[in-house]
């Protein structure tokens, strides 16, 4: 689909989209067409319900006076926020998808106070809806397909809004790769290939670096490699560098887990749902579109994206539960569980990124835990952090975005839970309280840097449609991250 703006005018094909304000007040644009037509928008609002409440929409079907389609109405109540703005630009979208329309306009003269923004974030809505994972379809009939062709945006500042929605584009392709990464069978995306991928960002500009098993032998990363002992694929790390800042400045850092198939090793998992577990690389896929997107705008800061990449296999030379791996911190660590493998993966990670790049802070972001669904559900990721605030730029560019987190507790209390009888720490707690021990688990792995991980195992698939987002991998954290580094750590 192509997004575009342009000055304001009334087209003379396709599919005609404006606005009603709250209690059915015309705007200008659709008080024009209301001429046009002979009053056939008036008539239509009468002999509805609609009364031009935000959400609120009325489809009027091959007016008399004009040779479009159809006119589409929508409400805007008293004005639309941001998050408004993206959710009318996903609406649009699907309804003209599901219609079967080629072409759509929206007129937009009033509903917010900013409209070239407003038109930038209808246009990024719509874009962030579109998506459809198509990859492995080969015998969907035409009618099937999505029709949308071209959005056109009608506005009196069109190029200032074109500039605008740029950036909002290039996050987009961001959030696109992540959710195209998180879609892929665990067949075709494993370690290496998923490095492949990431490799593609050096079109970018981006530098990519793929570390393999000798070399991360030689660095002592014996808990991520422990993971991915019993997998026939072979582990990766990939660093990904991103220099959009002075060489003086400190990069930050963001960590993902990508266990591109989690069978839960000889701690195995049922087997009811276990294909889900093709996206426990949601963390790792999140990472890699970040860097996507902040490349794709040219952020003017030093980003560091580095993920770790395994397959939790059990095959004869898997890790066993009671096994004692030596991470690259030299903490040892007895494996209790083999299921509890994204820690162990995050463990070198996290450590590495820190030796290395002594970054100004670390966000990691993991499908970690089932029990941080227990406790948040699909609504936030799980927030725990050992800085103030970096947990409040995080919460502020969550509820910015609508890609929110909810802070949850560390406390020595929870972090006794993980002393080992024979080690230095052991990789499960109890039975309570199992997103926290799992945090800090990873607290142990990172020294006075300034750090947070965010527990995304509620978020980084779905299994419902949702305003901008379709069902299959979300794509979350892309747009909390983008907004995180955009708002504090740029110029
Ligand atoms: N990848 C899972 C967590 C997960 C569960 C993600 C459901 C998405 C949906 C993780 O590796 C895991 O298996 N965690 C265990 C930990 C337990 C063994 C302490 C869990 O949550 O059951
Ligand atoms: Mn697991
Ligand atoms: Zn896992």
């Amino acid at each position: 689909m192509k997004i575009s703006f342009s000055a304001l005018n009334i087209p003379s094909s396709g599919a005609i989209v404006t606005g009603v304000k709250e209690g059915g007040a015309l705007t200008a644009s659709a008080k024009d067409l209301d001429k046009l037509t002979a009053g056939a928008l008036k008539r239509a609002i009468a002999a509805s319900r609609f009364t031009g409440g935000k959400g609120q929409t009325l489809e009027i079907l091959a007016p008399a006076g004009v040779k479009n389609s159809r006119v589409l109405l929508v409400g805007l109540g008293k004005g639309l926020d941001e998050l408004a703005q993206q959710s009318l630009g996903g609406a649009i979208c699907a309804h003209m998808n599901k219609v079967g329309e080629k072409a759509a306009h929206l007129l937009l003269d009033a509903g917010a106070t900013d409209l070239a923004n407003a038109a930038a974030q209808v246009g990024f809505g719509a874009k962030l809806k579109n998506y459809r994972y198509d990859l492995y379809r080969t015998k969907e009939g035409k009618e099937k397909k999505p029709s949308l062709a071209t959005l056109n945006i009608h506005l009196k500042s069109a190029a200032t809004a074109r500039k605008q929605f740029a950036d909002l584009d290039a996050v987009a392709d961001g959030v696109y790769f992540t959710r195209d990464l998180v879609s892929a069978p665990p067949n075709d995306l494993y370690p290496v290939s998923f490095a492949e991928k990431a490799k593609e960002l050096t079109a970018l500009g981006v530098k990519v670096e793929i570390l393999n098993e000798k070399q991360m032998a030689k660095l002592g990363m014996g808990s991520l490699l422990g993971v991915g002992q019993g997998s026939a694929r072979e582990s990766r790390i990939v660093v990904m560098q991103w220099n959009g800042a002075a060489r003086s400045k400190k990069p930050i850092a963001f960590v993902g887990k990508g266990v591109t198939f989690d069978t839960g090793g000889i701690s195995l998992k049922p087997g009811a749902g276990m294909e889900e577990m093709k996206w426990d690389m949601g963390g790792a896929g999140t990472v890699t579109g970040l860097m996507k997107a902040l490349a794709g705008r040219k952020a003017k800061a030093n980003v560091v994206g580095l993920i770790g990449l395994v397959e939790n296999m059990p095959d004869g030379n898997a890790q066993r539960p009671g096994d004692v791996v030596k991470s690259m911190s030299g903490q040892t660590i007895e494996v209790i569980n083999t299921d509890a493998e994204g820690r162990l993966v995050l463990a070198d990670a996290l450590w590495y990124t820190q030796e290395r790049f002594k970054p100004q802070f670390m966000v990691d972001l993991a499908t970690l835990t089932g029990a941080i669904i227990v406790s948040l559900g699909n609504e936030h990721a799980g927030l725990f952090s050992n800085d103030d605030v970096l947990s409040e730029r995080l919460s502020a560019a969550g509820n910015a975005t609508g890609e929110k987190v909810w802070r949850m507790p560390l406390d020595d209390a929870y972090d006794k839970m993980i002393n080992s009888d024979i080690a230095d720490m052991k990789n499960i707690g109890g039975r309570w309280a199992g997103s926290i021990t799992a945090a800090q688990f990873l607290l142990r792995f990172v020294n006075k840097t300034p750090w947070a991980h965010l527990d995304i195992a509620g978020m980084a698939w779905s299994s419902k449609d949702a305003d901008t987002v379709p069902k299959g991998g979300t794509g979350y954290g892309v747009r909390l991250l983008d907004r995180l580094v955009r708002d504090n750590y740029e110029g």
